[in-house]
């Protein structure tokens, strides 16, 4: 019938044009299943009827989705120019990063210090608070991006720490994330060397809302469009020493 829900399996090597199923509203979930194997068929049952504390989806797209053609660059063009989510400068159908879950995650009390020595690793905390009704692993992405790019050709972003944490239903955990000093450097002259001008750690579920980030909220929805869930050093920003 005409309410009938529709969930949509794709089983394909990476993005196909999907913007009609996106926009249908009919089409109440998109599942990448790329190619699995011979579990396939359990798999998507728990996953689908969320069978057990550990059936909520929790992938997360390990590339950028577009959606036009137009945003992927020509393969004969070595240039990284809007080239992977650390270089595009236009809205993708689902970043890379992108997934959702049965339930929602609040991201609270990230504590960094504000000025560190750029040829260290870096430790920040936070709390993450299962909201929903679901049991589910979370995965934490931290992306850090350099507020001035140039005098180094750096990319506009990067993911700089993901995990995986499983929290049920209603309760919270602090996590200690340890970031690698170089997440902020770039590859330079033969060498990696420390960009010593402010940069941004921002902690969530994924890179694009970056360009526009309130101070805590909660994710896994985060596409541009949909608002986002980032938790960002406030006043200031962040300075590498
Ligand atoms: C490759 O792409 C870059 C960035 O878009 C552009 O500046 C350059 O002209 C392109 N090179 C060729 C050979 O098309
Ligand atoms: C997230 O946690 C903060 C701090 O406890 C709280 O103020 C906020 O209301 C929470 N958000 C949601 C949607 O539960
Ligand atoms: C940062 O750490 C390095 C290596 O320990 C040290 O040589 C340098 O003096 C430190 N920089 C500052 C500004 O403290």
């Amino acid at each position: 019938g005409p309410d009938t829900k529709i969930v949509l399996l794709l089983f394909s090597a990476g993005p196909l044009n999907v913007t009609f199923a996106d926009e249908s509203a009919r089409v109440s979930a998109i599942l990448e299943c790329f190619f699995p194997g011979q579990g396939t068929g359990e798999a998507l049952v728990n996953v689908l009827f969320n069978k057990d504390s550990n059936s909520s989806p929790a992938g997360r797209l390990p590339m950028t989705w577009p959606k036009f053609a137009w945003q992927v660059p020509s393969m004969v063009n070595y240039s990284m120019a809007g080239r992977t989510y650390r270089y595009l400068n236009t809205d993708p159908l689902y970043p890379f990063g992108y997934g959702l879950s049965y339930t929602r995650f609040n991201y609270t009390r990230m504590m960094v210090k504000t000025v560190h020595n750029a040829t260290k690793d870096l430790d920040l905390d936070l709390t993450l608070q299962n909201i929903g009704p679901v049991d589910a692993d979370e995965v934490i992405q931290c992306y850090v991006e350099p507020k001035y790019r140039q005098p180094y050709p750096a990319p506009r972003r990067a993911l700089a720490y993901f995990g995986r944490i499983h929290i049920q239903a209603g309760l919270y955990r602090t996590l200690w994330i340890t970031l690698s000093k170089q997440a902020w450097s770039v590859w330079k002259d033969g060498q990696w060397t420390y960009i010593t001008l402010p940069s941004v750690p921002q902690v969530g579920t994924q890179p694009w809302a970056l360009l526009n980030p309130p101070s805590s909220g909660i994710q896994p929805n985060c596409r541009s469009d949909q608002g986002t869930v980032l938790l960002s050093v406030e006043s200031g920003g962040f300075l590498i020493d």
